[in-house]
């Protein structure tokens, strides 16, 4: 059997088109040969959130030229590709659909076999694409637009769901209140730029579940503590912004700087793994590292430019898949999505 693979890594789920080829050498870290990204957030600026139809749309217009301009500079031919894996959930359903049909329809005409692979997971793997690898098991911090989740993952498809937000996601949080304070779409990043010019201390705002005695977490009322605080501000808000952003933020990464090292306590690991958008927050990176800096635990981080969505998080975690053995790539076409997909549901085998 063949023991070097080039996997070509397609992501569609959302306002990203994202390709990668990654190259795996048997069991060892696959190593990312070449990736490209088209992020659609000036297209969907003006509407304030992510256009479902228009997202769709510009995936098909951008994931060809996307994959030839991967496959040029890599300096390796679109026929050496030995597998296509596809993001096949969770996400918008147009715009899986998009990632899903390409790669099935390269598959096709390339005579290789395809992969579907959960977004999560690609979250979840790619700080093996930095220099400082994590080592299994570890606990996850999964924080991306749509999901807060603590994992505790003992290998590639071994994921046991710890706890996780029973209402907004911490990005949901960071996105809603954002756009209370008229920040611009994404919000997370735009509040966190304001917010380190602002006091953390200046608005108290509520932790939600942070002494619920359990590893889950919610933000709806986070959002709603906004939006009255800045109704109680009125005309003053324009100069308090950045006092509110700052409080915000300092909430919101208080909640998940606790349930971590309560994870790490629960399961007794000393591995902490983030990922996901809200991993690129650098007021979480510097109190998560304080944090777990106190009680002998390593936190890993993906490269800056992988924590957002992207394609390398899927070419690797098609690749790491195939490489453990826990999912074979398939020369059947024919294509679901999942647009709901739990990732713990991948332990099951489904
Ligand atoms: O993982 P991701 O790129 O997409 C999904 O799979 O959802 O995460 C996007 C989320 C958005 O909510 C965005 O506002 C948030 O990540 N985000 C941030 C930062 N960068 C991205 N939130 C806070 N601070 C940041 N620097
Ligand atoms: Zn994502």
């Amino acid at each position: 059997m063949k023991t070097n693979l080039l996997v070509l890594g397609i992501e569609s789920s959302c306002d990203e088109t994202g390709v990668a080829l990654v190259e795996s050498h048997g069991t060892g870290v696959p190593v990312l040969c070449a990736h490209a990204l088209h992020s659609q957030i000036a297209m969907h600026q003006a509407y304030g959130g992510v256009v479902p139809e228009l997202a769709s749309r510009d995936h098909i217009r951008r994931v060809l030229p996307l994959t030839q301009q991967v496959v040029d500079e890599s300096g390796r031919a679109l026929n050496e590709v030995d597998v296509v894996a596809y993001t096949r959930g969770p996400g918008l359903a147009g715009a899986l659909l998009v990632g899903a049909g390409v790669a099935c329809a390269l598959g096709a005409a390339l005579g290789k076999p395809v992969l579907g692979v959960h977004h999560l997971e690609g979250h979840l793997l790619s700080p093996f694409l930095s220099a400082d690898p994590p080592q299994f098991p570890f606990v996850a911090l999964l924080v991306s637009g749509g999901h807060t989740q603590l994992m505790r993952v003992d290998g590639v498809g071994r994921y046991e769901l710890l706890g996780e937000s029973i209402d907004d996601a911490a990005g949901e949080a960071f996105d809603k209140s954002a756009k209370l304070l008229g920040l611009a779409y994404p919000g997370g990043p735009a509040l966190s730029r304001l917010a380190q010019q602002g006091d953390a201390g200046a608005f108290k705002l509520p932790r939600p579940l942070l002494h619920s005695g359990n590893l889950d977490f919610s933000f709806a009322g986070l959002k709603t503590a906004v939006l009255v605080q800045a109704k109680k501000l009125g005309p003053e808000l324009e100069s308090r912004k950045a006092d509110l952003a700052a409080s915000t933020e300092a909430a919101i990464v208080e909640v998940l700087v606790k349930k971590s090292l309560a994870a790490l306590r629960e399961t007794g690991l000393k591995r902490l793994v983030v990922a996901g958008g809200v991993g690129a927050n650098r007021s979480l990176r510097l109190r998560l590292n304080a944090a777990c800096s106190a009680k002998g635990a390593r936190v890993h981080y993906p490269e800056l430019h992988l924590c957002t969505d992207n394609g390398a998080m899927i070419a690797l975690a098609g690749a790491m898949r195939l490489a453990a053995g826990v999912q074979a790539a398939s020369r059947v076409y024919a294509f679901d999505v999942k647009p709901r997909w739990p990732l713990d549901a991948l332990s099951g085998g489904s």
